[in-house]
């Protein structure tokens, strides 16, 4: 399988005015092309943050303080991969919407209340994917120009057209230059001698600083009557919304269009939100608890539909939850973490076949089956606070089988089988 995204020993810390909160101690996961991958574990053993810090977008006072985020997405990238954390902010916004969506913890919260489901869903169409629009609308104008109409009429239709297809060109400029960045970044990025470091933050800037918006469309924008022009695209977006609604199963979207959040139920707003994630047609959807807080008949409906989604529509979905029954029912491949660290990696059917880290032991045992009549397991103990972690293995406080050296040394990761790896000292073998 080829790789998507992969992070390469991330360190992430929270500078609080208590501490340093050691989120992530060195998580390194892959998600591959076209699979579904888990995250599973505890509340507070870092998926989340593992995910931010994906997107490099962990809330402040978080940083990133180590490792490798690297990203495959086209062929030319595949032999070493995008480095991320090197990258500019406007490479980030870039990636972000266009090639990596995300469903945030939370639907009620991610929504904007102020805001109508047409402006949340239609600001998605609109700045991940504006070039297609401009297309579309430009094909558009050309048949009614074709036909005739009113001289006024028409020379208004051409003069939108004038203004579309200037957005366009300015649109597809800024495009080639960004590419042309970052191919040579992308070639620029092992180097470190003085000339390409200078290099690349002059190019890393001028990324920044270009725009791809044209100057004159940008003042008719903002212009009292003919910023009018514009609600030919809007128009299309919201055809386009309401065929995505549709598609997941949202009924009567010409009217859910004209709600605010408040007005949706729980499980209506989080297919807004997948909506949102969805209309940016990324290559990656990454789910952050996607059912939380929700009764169980629409969480059922919403697996389904994430379900559906990665059939049809997603290459990839990264799956983020601390239900193991969930994991078994919608992943491929799973990690288990916790307390920051990446305990063990492999096919879901394995992890519930032949677990391997004490930890996932633990928490399979935990999970309560049907013919059950003894007490249900329990790990004992609780989730260490991260700003005065446990040395060595994070997990030795709380493990059956601790051993000395478990307080001393953090556990490699290592390969216990052909895609199984586990970090462990019970499990001795080669370091991957
Ligand atoms: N803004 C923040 N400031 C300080 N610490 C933070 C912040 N955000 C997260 N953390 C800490 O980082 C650690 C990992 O948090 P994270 O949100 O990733 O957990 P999680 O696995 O997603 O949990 P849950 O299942 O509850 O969502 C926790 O110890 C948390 O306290
Ligand atoms: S490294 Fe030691 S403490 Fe950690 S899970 Fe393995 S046996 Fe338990
Ligand atoms: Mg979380």
């Amino acid at each position: 399988m080829e790789k998507l995204i992969e992070t390469e020993d991330l360190y992430t810390n929270f500078f609080t005015f208590e501490g340093v909160v050691r989120a992530l101690n060195g998580v390194s996961v892959v998600v591959n092309q076209g699979e579904t991958y888990g995250l599973v574990g505890e509340s507070g053993c870092g998926k989340s943050v593992t995910v931010r810090s994906m997107m490099r977008i962990v809330q402040e006072p978080g940083k990133i303080v180590g490792g490798k985020i690297l990203l495959f997405l086209s062929s030319e990238d595949r032999q070493k991969g995008i480095d991320i954390i090197k990258r500019s902010e406007a490479f980030m916004e870039s990636i972000r919407g266009d090639d990596i969506s995300m469903i945030f913890q939370e639907a009620s919260t991610s929504l904007n209340p102020v805001l109508s489901i047409r402006d949340q869903v239609g600001e998605s169409f609109l700045l991940h994917r504006r070039g297609e629009l401009l297309e579309e609308t430009l094909k558009q104008l050309a048949d009614e120009l074709k036909s005739n109409g009113f001289p006024l009429a028409m020379a208004w239709k051409g003069f939108q057209r004038w203004l579309f297809r200037r957005e366009l060109e300015s649109l597809r400029r800024y495009e080639k230059h960004v590419k042309e960045i970052d191919r040579e970044l992308y070639e620029l990025e092992e180097k470190t001698d003085p000339r390409s470091t200078r290099r690349k933050s002059s190019l890393n800037a001028r990324r920044d600083r270009l725009s791809e918006h044209d100057f004159l469309v940008s003042a008719v924008k903002k212009s009292p009557f003919l910023e009018r022009y514009y609600k030919k695209i809007h128009k299309i977006v919201e055809n386009k919304i309401i065929e995505l609604l549709k598609s997941l199963g949202v009924p009567n979207p010409a009217n859910v269009l004209k709600s605010y959040p408040h007005e949706l139920s729980g499980g209506m707003q989080q297919r807004i939100v997948i909506a949102i994630a969805l209309a940016c047609n990324p290559t990656l959807l990454i789910a952050d608890e996607p059912t939380s807080n929700l009764d169980v008949t629409i969480q059922a409906q919403i697996i389904e539909l994430i379900k559906m989604l990665k059939e049809n529509i997603i290459t990839s979905v990264l799956f983020i939850t601390h239900d193991l029954g969930l994991v078994a029912e919608v992943c491929e491949r799973v990690t288990v973490m916790y307390a920051g660290d990446t305990c063990e990696t492999t096919s879901v059917k394995e992890l519930f076949k032949n677990p391997l880290h004490p930890y996932t032991k633990g928490l399979l045992s935990s999970v309560p089956r049907i013919e059950q009549v003894e007490k249900l397991h329990t790990i004992p103990g609780t989730v260490p606070n991260l700003i005065n972690p446990p040395a060595g293995c994070r997990f030795h406080p709380r493990c059956p089988s601790a051993m000395k050296i478990c307080a001393e040394r953090k556990p490699p990761m290592v390969e216990y089988k052909e895609g199984h790896t586990v970090s462990c000292h019970l499990y001795p073998g080669e370091e991957v």
